[in-house]
Parts: C-alpha cells; sequence; structure tokens
C-alpha cells in the first residue's frame, strides 16, 4: 500500500505529545503546579495492565505527574467510590482515569459518576456526555476525539459527506456520532440489529468500525475512496502466532478507501494522546489561568 494511504496515528499522536509538553512547560513555569493524571487499575486483567502502563509512560513523558493506584480484584465497590471522592479531593490531581472493564462485583456506571466532571478526562460523566450532545465546550472520550482530529486532518469540513458508524458504545460508537455531527457529516449510527449492514456502511464517505470483531469489514462494504477509521483492537492467533488485528479486513479494505488506519498505529496511540490532552486542559482550568482550547493546541 502507498504510504499517502495510511492514516499514521503513531506519528500524528508523536507530534501530539510534543505539543502537550510544551504547553505543559509552559503552564507549570506560570503556576509553578505540576497536572496530575491518576490511574486507577482494578485486577489482573491483561490487556487493562498494558494499556495502563502505556498510559503512564506516556503521562511522565510530557512532564505530568503519574498518580497510580492498582488495586485488588477483590475491593469492594464501597472502598472504590471512597478511592474516587479522595481523588476528586486532591488538589495534585488533575485527571482521573478508572480503567475499564471492573470486576462483576462492582457497578461501574455508579463509579464513572462519582468522577467529578471537572476531573473526568475520560468523558464519560452523564454532565460530559450531555454537553457534547449540546455543542458545549466538555470533555471529550479519548478514542472518537483521537478519531475526529485524524479525520480533520484529512478533511476540515463535512458539509455533504456521510458518516457511518458501526457501533452504538458509550465509549466510542456514540460519542464519535456527536462529533461526526458537529463536523457537519449527516451520521448513521448501526449496531448489531441493523439490518443489511454491508449496504449500509457502504453509503459511507467516512466509516469509522468500533465493534469487537475482528476483520467484519470487508473491502466490498467500503465505497471506492471512503475514508476509513478502524476503532478495534482485537487479539487473535494467525500461522501459531498471536497478533492484533482491528474490525476491518485491512487487506481487503485498502484498495478501495482513500485513507485508513491501521492496527495497531491507528487509533489506539491517539487515545492516549488525547488522554494527556483532555488533563491538559483540566489543568488549565483547575490551576486558574486563562483556559485553553483544544484547537490552539492542535494547530
Ligand atoms: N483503539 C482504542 O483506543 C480503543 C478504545 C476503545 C475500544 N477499542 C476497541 O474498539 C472495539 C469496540 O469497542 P467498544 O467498547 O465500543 O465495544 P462494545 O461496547 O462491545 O460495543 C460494540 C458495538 O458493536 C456492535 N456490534 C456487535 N456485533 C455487531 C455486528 N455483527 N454488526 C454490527 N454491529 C455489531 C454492538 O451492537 P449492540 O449495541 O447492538 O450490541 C455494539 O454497539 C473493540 O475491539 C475495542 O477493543 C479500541
Amino acid at each position: 500500500m502507498s504510504d499517502k494511504k495510511k492514516i499514521d496515528g503513531k506519528a500524528l499522536a508523536s507530534d501530539i505529545r510534543i505539543k502537550i509538553k510544551d504547553f505543559g512547560k509552559k503552564l507549570i513555569h506560570k503556576t509553578s503546579k505540576i497536572p496530575g493524571l491518576a490511574v486507577v487499575l482494578v485486577g489482573e486483567n491483561p490487556a487493562s495492565k498494558v494499556y495502563v502502563r502505556n498510559k503512564i509512560e506516556q503521562t511522565k513523558e510530557v512532564g505530568f505527574n503519574s498518580i497510580e493506584h492498582k488495586l485488588d480484584e477483590s475491593i469492594t465497590e464501597n472502598e472504590l467510590l471512597n478511592l474516587i471522592l479522595k481523588l476528586n479531593n486532591d488538589p495534585k490531581v488533575q485527571g482521573i482515569l478508572v480503567q475499564l472493564p471492573l470486576p462483576d462485583h462492582i457497578n461501574s456506571e455508579k463509579v464513572l459518576d462519582k468522577i467529578t466532571p471537572e476531573k473526568d478526562v475520560d468523558g464519560f460523566h452523564a454532565k460530559n456526555v450531555g454537553g457534547l450532545w449540546s455543542g458545549l465546550n466538555s470533555l471529550v472520550p479519548c478514542t472518537p476525539l483521537g478519531c475526529s482530529i485524524m479525520i480533520k486532518k484529512i478533511e476540515g469540513d463535512l458539509s455533504g459527506k456521510k458518516a457511518v458508524i458501526i457501533g452504538r458504545s458509550n465509549i466510542v460508537g456514540k460519542p464519535m456520532a456527536a462529533l461526526l455531527l458537529g463536523m457537519n457529516a449527516t451520521v448513521t449510527i448501526s449496531h448489531s440489529r441493523t439490518k443489511n449492514l454491508p449496504e449500509v456502511a457502504k453509503e459511507a464517505d467516512i466509516l469509522v468500525a468500533a465493534v469487537g470483531i475482528p476483520e467484519l469489514v470487508k473491502g466490498d462494504w467500503i465505497k471506492k475512496g471512503a475514508i476509513v477509521i478502524d476503532v478495534g483492537i482485537n487479539r487473535i492467533e494467525r500461522n501459531g502466532k498471536n497478533i492484533l488485528v482491528g474490525d476491518v479486513d485491512f487487506e481487503d479494505a485498502k484498495s478501495r478507501a482513500s485513507k485508513i488506519t491501521p492496527v495497531p498505529g491507528g487509533v489506539g496511540p491517539m487515545t492516549i494522546a488525547c488522554l494527556l490532552l483532555n488533563t491538559l486542559l483540566t489543568s488549565y482550568k483547575q490551576f486558574g489561568v486563562e483556559p485553553i482550547e483544544l484547537s490552539s493546541i492542535l494547530q
């Protein structure tokens, strides 16, 4: 595939982290305060442990403080809620991230709802969700935010374009729809009950796949020239090796798409960069200096 078609999320995320570090330095110089991101991990889920490790490393790399809480699987819901309260009131913490999934005995919604909206760098609190759908300046979930930044780089305004999202989760599909609407696309959200999914997908000028089924989306689901954003991260075994693949059959899709994200190296790195972006934004607000706009960091 020509490199022109590949959307290099890894390189773009690295550029964004350099900007975050730069803005962070100025903020620290101005306020003598260091932005802090608290990461809460419960249990031993191997994928979650890898995500958390990467988040912690990159938090430190941009010059922010990383506050880590690695908790035993047996922690009670009340104990976790009390920790969130403590973090909400801790002036050294500007962002709080609770790594999902949580063990079955803990109600995730209750926990996410406990995080004060001002420190909700994952953008999952109902206040931030409502803000996003109302077009207000609120914290946006990191994965769809990363996807929207990649799409904006390719096409600034999506007036007259059709966008189709496969998946309706609160974490990806729904906020992605709000962001694409904000970019003036005509948006369709499809899901497991959608009929004739390949035909629906084929209408898309911008196709976002967030399903969790390895290589579900085939080349003949894709309109020629479409932008394809593959959010899926699926671990599979192929030819005796464990590999990561997306929700899009990359080899099949690449000849039809005009631009396509690879897995790995597409959406994944952008998600972490956006977590740090959100932490920078919350830090500006909490340190009492004039808030900055996302667009001023990204330009
Ligand atoms: N790159 C990243 O940073 C990042 C971040 C988050 C997630 N992910 C990955 O993205 C994928 C999706 O994550 P998620 O959290 O959104 O998953 P999720 O909560 O499980 O949601 C999956 C969505 O896909 C829909 N779906 C399932 N089977 C389908 C089918 N056969 N046809 C059409 N739609 C179908 C489901 O529909 P129903 O609602 O009808 O059940 C649901 O809306 C996963 O692979 C996950 O690992 C990656």
